[in-house]
């Protein structure tokens, strides 16, 4: 199966915000990755706003449409943003305030699942795909499902940042029996966080996942190699 590619240009922002310039502008960013061979953009928009803006997520579902995969948390503002910009997929993540990068999964407590449900219910009604950003881990394949996602994007920060070789292969293992899990429940499943040149390919071999989301790692490839060949050497692995 050939695996499909989302390539997250959240830092072609990042560097815009460090200026507050007009450029680099993520909607040519997108042009340029769909061009060069990948299947979906996918911006975080982020409750402070540190790089991807209401805007360009505006921006990219007009010139983009069916290709943008919206990453956001289950706050009110986010959801009112998605539902308005109408995204291809939005992918329910978790958010603290303060963090790097996202940490891990939904962490399913009564509350969250109920937030979960009511934002999953709205935006299926307006024809929007949902995915919830999920770790590896049996029980929250399960209610994933039972939230009606459509998709779960399995974490696979840990994995990524396995300190031998050992721990990888058992986060690997752990990533293969929820992506297993997930397609037997009837559920699209992609794979996200970390993955980078060299450890994409363990993770594309499990051959359950339809899509890899990988950001960090392009963008920064793309500083010395150029934006087109950043992704077509991503495409070429997958
Ligand atoms: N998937 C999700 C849900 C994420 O939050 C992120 C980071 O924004 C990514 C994928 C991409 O991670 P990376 O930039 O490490 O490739």
């Amino acid at each position: 199966m050939k695996i499909r590619l989302g390539v997250n240009i959240d830092h072609v922002a990042t560097l815009r915000q460090a200026r507050r310039a007009p450029y680099p502008d993520p909607i040519d960013a997108a042009a340029i990755c769909l061009s060069a061979g990948a299947d979906y953009i996918v911006a975080h928009w982020r409750k402070d706003q540190r790089h991807i803006q209401a805007k360009d997520i505006a921006d990219l579902c007009k010139y983009f449409p069916k290709k943008i995969h919206l990453e956001c948390s289950y706050t009110p503002e986010a959801e009112k943003l998605a539902l308005k910009c109408k995204p291809h997929c939005v992918c329910i993540v978790p958010e603290q305030p303060g963090e790097v990068t996202t940490l891990g999964g939904l962490k399913f407590t009564p509350e969250v699942q109920q937030k979960v449900r009511l934002m999953v219910d709205k935006l299926h009604k307006k024809g929007i795909l949902v995915s919830l950003f999920i770790s590896p881990i049996a029980d929250d394949v399960r209610i994933a499902a039972r939230l009606g996602a459509d998709i779960v994007e399995l974490c696979t920060r840990d994995y990524s940042e396995a300190t031998s070789a050992k721990k990888a292969q058992k986060l690997l293992q752990d990533l293969t029996l929820s992506a297993l899990l997930a397609k037997e429940l009837g559920l699209d499943v992609h794979a996200g966080h970390g993955l980078d040149y060299l450890n994409v390919l363990a993770v594309a071999d499990i051959g359950a996942f339809s899509v890899m989301n990988i950001g960090f790692a392009i963008i920064t490839r793309a500083l010395f190699a150029g934006l087109p060949q950043a992704v077509e050497e991503m495409k070429d692995i997958l």
